[in-house]
């Protein structure tokens, strides 16, 4: 939370910002469609043959689901609810994939309702559960990644040790289910090529392993974790085309020998395609620090400050010459629900306002309404 650096970049005109909170008031959460649209296409230039399965955990709002199924995605659902969501836009069980290695029944329950199949699994009590409820499911392995280096280590919680890969898969067939292929995901955000080629070579350990005891895998899923950034920049390394550009031979190799691959990406496809407009609700100088208090904060859509470990930037809309450091706080009464410390603002007054950019994935999707305060608006432009 500290040392923040004020960019001078806004996601949009100033002048259309002004609009927009003019009819929407704040705080206002933007989705821009021609970067979704863009970050979308990035990833399939990128990284051509690998079918993406959005996940919608990163954010759910409809009109994102819209926007992608429009463009032929898949989509990575989570719980039944984040199934019955995309079923109820339209878009086929083909196109989902059930990765939560955890399910609840009702979850699997509703899945073979709709006839969505592709699930992963990392465990024996998951199969006794899949094999109850939801038997016609084709199974993907879930193993752990070395996650270095990454955000969220997700192989902390989930994932099965390579070695005890095939183990699994031999008990799924003798179980009379269908197992179909191999999962990882490398954390999130994941910034270590390593994770990926380490990952990728485990795959390739494990479907020569199931191929010599009879089972043909075809699916090889490289999960999420690709960087809120798409585009390399000069100094940079921790973007999508840096990452794609190393991989790639690797995925290439599985895809020309007939291998299905697909991935499940959230925070590249809507980090960067959203932002927050919020407004200076309060002032107050404590301790000798101007604290500004936001009409948004970490129970709202900043929510991805404590639980992802984000460290957006804040560009207030007044210019001014005599930046200070200042403190930014949520509205709420609880005192952790403090934003930043040491922001470098010029001086802001009442109902001055503040953009939050790239920050599309993991927030309003954890916002809660803690106090009273509402969610913010949500629109698409
Ligand atoms: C199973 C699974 N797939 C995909 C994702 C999306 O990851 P990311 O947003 O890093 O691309 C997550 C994130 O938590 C996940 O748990």
């Amino acid at each position: 939370m500290k040392g923040l650096v004020v960019s001078k970049k806004l996601p949009l005109e100033k002048e259309k910002i002004v609009e927009l909170v003019k009819v929407y008031d704040t705080p206002l959460f933007v989705i821009l469609r021609e970067r979704l649209i863009e970050n979308f296409l990035a990833f399939t230039r990128f990284l051509p043959g690998v079918q993406p399965f959005y996940a919608v955990k990163a954010n759910p709002h409809p009109e994102i689901i819209r926007t992608l199924d429009t463009l032929g995605s898949c989509f990575d659902v989570a719980s039944k609810q984040e199934v019955q969501l995309v079923h109820e836009l339209g878009i086929g069980p083909e196109r989902m994939i059930f990765a939560n290695t955890i399910k609840r029944k009702k979850g699997l329950a509703f899945a073979r309702e709709i006839g969505l199949k592709l699930m992963t699994y990392d465990n024996l009590n998951e199969l006794y559960k899949i094999q109850k409820v939801h038997p016609e499911a084709k199974l993907l392995l879930r193993i752990t990644s070395p996650s270095n280096g990454s955000g969220a280590n997700l192989s902390y919680k989930f994932g099965v040790d390579p070695e005890e890969a095939l183990f699994l898969l031999l008990r799924a067939r003798e179980m009379g289910l269908q197992p179909v292929g191999v999962s990882f995901h490398a954390g999130s955000p994941c910034y270590q090529v390593e994770s990926y080629l380490v990952s990728l070579q485990a795959v390739r350990k494990i479907f020569s392993e199931a191929r010599q005891s009879g089972i043909e895998l075809s699916i090889v899923d490289i999960g999420g974790g690709f960087p809120l950034k798409i585009y390399q920049e000069e100094g940079e390394q921790r973007s999508l085309e840096s990452l794609a550009s190393k991989i790639y031979s690797h995925i290439e190799s599985f895809l020309q020998e007939g291998y299905r691959v697909i991935a499940e990406p959230g925070r590249c496809i809507v980090g960067s395609a959203c932002f927050l407009v919020t407004k200076v609700i309060g002032k107050a100088l404590r301790r000798g620090k101007v604290w500004y208090y936001l009409d948004e904060g970490i129970y709202g859509s900043l929510s991805a400050i404590p639980f992802d470990k984000a460290s957006p930037e804040f560009v207030p809309l007044r210019e001014g010459n005599g930046l200070q450091e200042a403190i930014l706080a949520g509205p709420t009464c609880d005192s952790l629900d403090v934003i930043a410390k040491d922001v470098l603002l010029p001086e802001l007054g009442l109902d001055d306002l503040i953009v939050v950019p790239d920050i599309g994935a993991y927030s309003i999707a954890s916002a809660t309404n803690f106090n009273g305060f509402e969610k913010p608006t949500v629109v698409m432009v």
